[in-house]
């Protein structure tokens, strides 16, 4: 037995000092030290051992047992040094080579003009606010003062949502959000709520179905036109530039009273007239008034206590004049190379 234990012990070691894979390793290890390996075998031999050199013998396999698998471990060491040594070798990094670069993402023209306003309002200490896109008759109608009969709620220009009730349709302004804002009875009110806005439009180079509102509207006690005009003037000079002059024209809005459009001295020639501003020397970029008597009290606010200015403006109009970009399509139209620059 002495004998057979000297031999398996002699082939292993140089099986397994000749190996030269993980694999074959562990092949070598399940033969000799497996369940139905040879040293397994030969142990089941031990019964035809003399009991008095059973403990000799015993030790004796141990032995070789702790051998062998000595020297297991120092293969299993020096093949995965090899595997790594090769390994290195195949990936050496050439690091001339030029790196792959990273694309960054671009901010889109009217998120930037979104922000710039936001900052500007919000220096002013305007609160930010959101309302829904989807929205009640009531509030992008009636509670504005446009009465049922108004050629604002044509159906070619309105999109309305299949409903029971038949009210609900995608709100064709912001200034809905101001009866919100109104309705939650805190004031004072000093906020601008930008958002999407729907209106059964053509596309075409200053037209789009969906579009962009900023909406603006202050309520407190003594608010008077000469606010309206002061703050919409230093916007005006914010994000134009300091030489912007500003103009009022009278206009109509049913939930203001009195009601103006603003126009901006064209910050390409200065108000010279150019192109760009059709010759006239202003461009036209909000509308705005005092908010209209009946529309407070529709919102439970007292008009005898409270009066208050608000405004509205195209985020895309914006947009397009701050980075004279004269086609609107091109804001929807995702190309990489419109986007890439800005
Ligand atoms: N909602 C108006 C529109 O879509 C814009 C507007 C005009 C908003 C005057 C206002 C305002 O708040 O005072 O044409």
């Amino acid at each position: 037995m002495k004998e057979k234990l000297e031999q398996i012990k002699e082939k292993a070691l140089s099986q397994i000092q000749d190996c030269d894979s993980a694999e074959k390793l562990n092949e070598i290890k399940v033969s000799i030290l497996g369940k139905k390996g040879e040293l397994t075998d030969l142990l089941k031999g031990m019964r035809d051992v003399a009991p008095q050199e059973r403990p000799k013998v015993g030790q004796l396999v141990n032995e070789a047992r702790a051998e062998i698998e000595k020297v297991l471990e120092e293969s299993k060491a020096r093949i995965e040094k090899a595997v790594r040594e090769a390994r290195m070798k195949t990936e050496v990094i050439d690091v001339t080579l030029p790196a792959s670069k990273t694309e960054l993402g671009h901010r889109h023209p009217n998120t930037i003009a979104l922000e710039e306003v936001e900052r500007i309002f919000v220096g002013m200490g305007y609160e930010v606010v959101e309302g829904p896109e989807v929205e009640k008759d009531y509030y992008n109608f009636e509670a504005l003062n446009i009465p049922a009969d108004h050629p604002a709620k044509d159906e070619q220009d309105t999109f309305y949502v299949a409903s029971a009730v038949g009210d609900i349709l995608l709100r064709t302004q912001t200034s809905g959000v101001q009866v919100h804002e109104m309705e939650k009875g805190k004031l004072p009110i000093r906020m601008i709520a930008p958002g999407r806005v729907f209106r059964s439009d053509e596309v075409d180079a200053t037209h789009s179905p969906s579009f962009h509102q900023i909406e603006g509207l202050v309520i407190d006690k003594h608010i008077t036109f000469a606010d309206l005009k002061g703050t919409l003037a230093e916007f005006a000079r914010a994000l134009f530039g300091e030489e912007t002059k500003v103009k009022f024209r009278p206009h109509h809005f049913p939930f203001t009273e009195p009601s103006a459009e603003m126009d901006v001295t064209c910050f390409k020639c200065g108000g010279k007239g150019c192109r760009f501003c059709k010759g006239s020397g202003w461009i036209e970029i909000l509308g705005c008034g005092m908010v209209h008597p009946h529309v407070l009290e529709m919102s439970s606010i007292d008009p005898e206590e409270y009066t208050g200015f608000a405004f509205g403006m195209g985020l895309e109009r914006i947009a397009l004049l701050k980075y004279e970009i004269d086609d609107m399509r091109l804001l929807y139209e995702n190309d990489i190379r419109f986007l890439r620059q800005f």
